[in-house]
């Protein structure tokens, strides 16, 4: 894993229960979907590798999350599509867990 050059709050834990997805937003806007798969968390980026969808809209299933608009489905844990139409794999992003405070690390190419 790259160095982490910030950490951003992503809210609370007790706010994000199990299957839930919160949308983060970095300080150069990047968006950020925080998904929690049965208490263990994982972000990725919020935008969808076929067209844009924004996937904390869609529904989290297990470890994987499911774009709204065509259905592409990706696992949280890599950010790899997993059903078509997407193909290409999503960024992800390292979660910290500080009692009731969620982070996610963004590295320096996070930013672009
Ligand atoms: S934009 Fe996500 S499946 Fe098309």
């Amino acid at each position: 894993m790259t160095d982490v050059e910030t950490w951003v709050p992503a809210g609370k834990v007790s706010e994000l229960p199990p299957g839930r997805v919160r949308l983060v937003t970095g300080p150069e806007d990047q968006r950020i979907a925080v998904c929690n798969v049965d208490g263990e968390f994982y972000a990725i980026e919020d935008v969808c590798t076929h067209d844009g969808g924004s996937l904390d809209q869609g529904e989290l299933d297990g470890v994987e999350i499911e774009c709204p608009r065509h259905g592409a489905r990706f696992d949280v844990r890599t950010g790899a599509a997993t059903l078509m139409p997407a193909v290409m794999p999503v960024q992800t992003y390292p979660v910290r867990v500080e009692g009731d405070d969620l982070f996610v690390g963004l590295t320096p190419e996070s930013g672009s």
